[in-house]
């Protein structure tokens, strides 16, 4: 190589490296990153931040999001980072594109940062539990954006700040656990969704804007008083359901017919009246009666109206406006009639009207607090339910994508779907971790009873969420007959309401037949084959691979995993109930087959576990499989 060439290549080297660098520097927002550096260095903080000034802010640094482009710092995650007294000022503010912020369960004191109304695109703001004082931000209107805002567990004091009513986008407001004081603003925003105020010193009216939100949203405050106990409802929600009327009211659902009834008594009524009770006398007596037993009914309807809700200070609605929803009928069960009622744009229910209730007001009530106080993610959350002599409702999350049943099956109208493999193990992995859930509650004294398909619907993650929990126990003695038409009950119950875990595990075992065979657990239309026996025959003849679902044939590697989980379903439905696994086993086993879920599990154990054949598993001959 000439001297020449190498002096040109060294050149070409060193403008690489510039230009390599200048790339990398060019793809770094400078300045946030100093606006970063100048914060940490000047706060005591217990927690090591890897923030090195030589390395990539949006590539290294933890806790700090950058927007696609890399060239601002748009979102700051520092709870529990151990920050220790005040933020130095001129630092944080300087972070102009910061849309999220969470400085919680720090120990940070002094007043609200005034340089934060420099964030202007601030959307979700978090501060709670840190030890700031002083008043709130006079105007919040400066985050046009902001929408969810947590200042809950500090020190702060001082009146809300009227400019809160500003925040057009604003979806929730915790500020409880503060010493705030003085009246509380007329927040009238149809985006509210949220609102925690519990535990200040908040005083006066709380305005009808705010009334549609629990009484507890407001508990542990000085001297509120609720001029409306009711809520009322904005002129904005009227309009917004004349426009959406094309689907039927709930109300229209459920009473339809009874209308016409009710106007031929009402006329018969008054003519018998007219007719009897001719003297004036009498007549304003009888008035006089009306008139009170009105009052009366006036106010137990208010009472009657109201609907029981568990947890949260979130929106809440009246019976009226679940009525007047518009709605559309999801399904007919054992228990009653589903449907789907849309409160607003954001908000849809699912609602149950159950028939046939035959307990008390108390007994009702002591099942539904009991079922209600269920939080578990495989278990779908009852929302609220509504009592009185004439309707029973009960009202859960709606699930968009349709039951189980719909999917494996489809219904009237809807197309069954295609579900792969590691889909239904997700269904059969929730529902078993459900039940265990459920079957530990109340002393281990809570069944299900009604375990089927339909009952059974998807979460966020893809696993099974079983819905219409504790059922049974309240209706009268007559269903079993209809229950058994279902396919889904254990022999040896006779009186739907003295379920028992093994006629549960019973009905799970059937749910797993189902979800690998892909057929209803009555099969045939003339002659009914329950779909146990029908399994049990083809097993028996060793024609295993004739059991599963056709469309599970087209996934590879998969017979073994299919085999196992037909075992585990069969030792389910064995008919001597003491000889079925108990639901803590089950979700054992079930979960040993998974591969799914292999991420979070030790699944060298799970293997193992499921490696030693439980004791009442049939066992399969593998070699009968053709596969
Ligand atoms: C950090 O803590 C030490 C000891 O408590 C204190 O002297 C110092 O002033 C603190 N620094 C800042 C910036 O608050
Ligand atoms: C705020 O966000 C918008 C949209 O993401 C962006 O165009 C704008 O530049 C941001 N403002 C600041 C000050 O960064
Ligand atoms: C901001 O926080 C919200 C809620 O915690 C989250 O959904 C969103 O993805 C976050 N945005 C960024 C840019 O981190
Ligand atoms: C706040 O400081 C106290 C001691 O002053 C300490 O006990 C506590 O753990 C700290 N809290 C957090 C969230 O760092
Ligand atoms: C904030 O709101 C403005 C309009 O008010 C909008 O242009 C901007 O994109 C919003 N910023 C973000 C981050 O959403
Ligand atoms: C606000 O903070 C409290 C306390 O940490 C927490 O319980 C609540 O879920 C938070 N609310 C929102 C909307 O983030
Ligand atoms: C708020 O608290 C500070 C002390 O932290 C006190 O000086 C101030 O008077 C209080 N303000 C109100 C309105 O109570
Ligand atoms: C709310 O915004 C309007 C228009 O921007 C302004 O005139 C008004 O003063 C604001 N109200 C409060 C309480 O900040
Ligand atoms: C307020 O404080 C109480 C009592 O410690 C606590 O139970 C509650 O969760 C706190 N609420 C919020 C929203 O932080
Ligand atoms: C939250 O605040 C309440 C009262 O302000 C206090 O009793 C409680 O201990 C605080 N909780 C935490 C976890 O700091
Ligand atoms: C509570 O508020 C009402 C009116 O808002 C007032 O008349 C009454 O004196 C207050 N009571 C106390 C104990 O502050």
């Amino acid at each position: 190589m000439s001297k020449k060439m190498c002096l040109l290549f060294m050149n070409s080297a060193t403008f690489m490296i510039i230009a390599v660098f200048f790339v990398c520097v060019k793809a770094e927002p400078l300045a946030d990153k100093q606006a970063l550096l100048d914060f940490i260095h000047n706060i005591n903080h217990s927690t090591h931040l890897n923030w090195d000034k030589t390395s990539s802010v949006c590539k290294k640094w933890t806790t700090v999001i950058c927007n696609t482009e890399k060239s601002r710092v748009i979102a700051l995650q520092l709870h529990s980072a151990g920050l220790n007294g005040q933020i130095p000022h001129n630092t944080l503010s300087r972070l102009t594109a910061l849309q999220n912020l969470s400085l919680a369960s720090n120990n940070i004191t002094g007043s609200f940062p005034s340089g934060f109304s420099e964030l202007k695109n601030l959307t979700f703001l978090f501060l709670q539990f840190n030890k700031f004082s002083g008043p709130l931000p006079f105007d919040f209107a400066v985050w046009s954006n902001l929408t969810v805002v947590n200042l809950s567990n500090n020190s702060f004091n001082g009146s809300i700040p009227l400019s809160v009513t500003n925040l057009t986008h604003l979806s929730s407001l915790v500020l409880a656990n503060n010493t705030l004081s003085g009246e509380i603003p007329d927040i009238n925003i149809p985006s509210l969704k949220y609102l925690n105020l519990v535990n200040n010193k908040l005083s006066g009216v709380v305005p009808k804007s705010l009334s549609r939100f629990p009484s507890w949203c407001f508990s542990g405050n000085n001297n509120l008083t609720f001029v409306n106990a009711y809520p009322v409802k904005s002129p904005n929600s009227h309009k917004k359901r004349k426009t959406k009327g094309l689907k039927p009211a709930l109300l229209g659902i459920i009473i339809g017919g009874c209308v016409v009834g009710l106007v031929v008594i009402v006329v018969f009524l008054i003519v018998c009246c007219y007719e009897k009770c001719g003297e004036d006398r009498q007549l304003i007596k009888s008035q006089k009666n009306k008139e009170v037993s009105e009052k009366k009914e006036a106010s137990e309807s208010r009472e009657r109206n109201k609907i029981v809700f568990f947890e949260g200070c979130n929106l809440v609605f009246d019976l009226e406006d679940l009525l007047r929803a518009s709605a559309e009928v999801l399904g007919k069960g054992t228990f009653g009639t589903v449907y789907k009622a849309a409160l607003e744009e954001s908000t849809t229910v699912a609602v149950k009207r159950l028939k046939e209730v035959a307990v008390g007001r108390r007994e009702f009530e002591q099942q539904m607090e009991m079922v209600g106080r269920i939080r578990h993610e495989n278990v779908a959350a009852l929302r609220a339910y509504y009592y009185s002599k004439e309707e029973k409702l009960m009202v859960y999350d709606y699930f968009e994508q349709g039951s189980v049943s719909t999917m494996l099956h489809g219904k009237r109208g809807v197309e069954k779907i295609s579900l792969d493999w590691e889909s239904r193990l997700r269904i059969a992995i929730g529902v078993a971790r459900g039940i265990s859930h459920i079957h530990a509650q109340n002393g281990g004294k809570l069944i299900h009873g009604n375990i089927k398909a339909s009952n059974i619907f998807l979460n966020s993650q893809g696993y099974g969420c079983i819905s219409d929990i504790g059922l049974t126990t309240m209706t009268s003695p007559i269903t079993p007959p209809t229950l058994r038409t279902t396919g889904y009950l254990a022999p040896e119950v006779t009186d739907a309401r003295k379920a028992t875990p093994a006629s549960d595990v019973y009905s799970f075992g059937v749910l797993l037949l189902e979800l690998l065979t892909g057929k209803s657990p009555l099969l045939g239309s003339e002659e009914v084959v329950h779909l146990v026996r029908w399994v049990n025959s083809v097993v028996r003849e060793e024609w295993t691979a004739e059991v599963f679902d056709v469309e599970l044939l087209r996934y590879p590697n998969i017979e073994e995993e299919m085999v196992e989980m037909l075992q585990i379903g069969m030792a389910c439905v064995v008919m001597i109930q003491d000889q079925r696994p108990n639901m803590d086993e089950v979700v054992k086993m079930v979960e040993g087959i998974s591969r799914v879920n292999s991420g979070n599990r030790p699944s060298t154990e799970s293997r193992s576990e499921n490696s030693t054949p439980t004791p009442h598993a049939i066992d399969t001959p593998s070699n009968s499989l053709p596969l």
